[in-house]
């Protein structure tokens, strides 16, 4: 079953609590928490994004899918990691060496929850491989990460036959999470190579319904 994790960067501000609620109700797997440093990306969002996830945290039961845009990824970890979250997500182009992102999966792990390595568009997914066996997610970025409202990098799709080729082979238990542009006509590729948790900002915030968006987020067939 194909997930649908809702990026709430883009939130105008004063209808947050409207529209986290909505999407909620609009049957939203996850709240997508774009944490971006001002370095690692240029966009500084790191404030902002505590106070949503901590205000999250009181008004709803969804959990929280974060996704680390940061230089800094053990104190990022620490920061959000109180807020109990399902997963957090930090980029490979983050880490020196394999040592240092095995040492963040451990502390991701210490929070109880799941953990996501995350390439950008430029980086080969098989940079990720060496560390997949101890994750649970890899997400394909399909944007060049900084911000919202960006056109679908095509040629990502090639990245999600291969890693789902790769974790097949295997037999790794690890999801294939795509981020970036995704809409209902980009869904379909991505979900045929094997991507099965969706991000969606944009495609969905500016639907009527988030309910029906969301749905046929789900369900589009490739
Ligand atoms: C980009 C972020 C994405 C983005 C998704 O750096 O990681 O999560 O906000 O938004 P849309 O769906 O608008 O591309
Ligand atoms: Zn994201």
């Amino acid at each position: 079953m194909v997930e649908v994790s809702a990026s709430i960067l883009n939130v105008p501000q004063g209808d947050e609590s409207k529209i986290f609620l909505a999407l909620e109700k609009g049957k939203a797997n996850y709240f997508h928490i774009d944490v971006m440093d001002g370095k690692f990306v240029k966009k500084d969002t790191y404030n902002q994004m505590l106070e949503y996830a901590s205000y999250i945290k009181r008004i709803s039961n969804l959990p929280l899918d974060i996704h680390f845009m940061v230089e800094n990824v053990k104190k990022a970890i620490d920061d959000f990691g109180v807020f109990e979250p399902k997963m957090m997500t930090f980029h490979i182009e983050a880490c020196e060496t394999y040592s240092e992102a095995m040492d963040y999966i451990e502390q991701i792990k210490g929070y109880n929850s799941k953990v996501g390595i995350a390439v950008k568009p430029d980086t080969e997914v098989a940079e990720t491989y060496p560390v997949l066996p101890y994750a649970h997610m890899v997400l394909v970025m399909t944007v060049e990460p900084g911000k919202g409202g960006q056109t679908f990098l095509r040629d990502m799709v090639d990245k999600v036959r291969q890693a789902h080729v790769y974790i097949e082979h295997n037999d790794l238990e690890v999801d294939i999470e795509v981020d970036g542009g995704i809409n209902l006509n980009t869904a379909k590729p991505v979900k045929r190579e094997g991507a099965n948790i969706l991000v969606a900002g944009t495609s969905i915030l500016k639907a009527v319904d988030y309910g029906e968006i969301i749905k046929e987020l789900k369900k589009t067939k490739g």
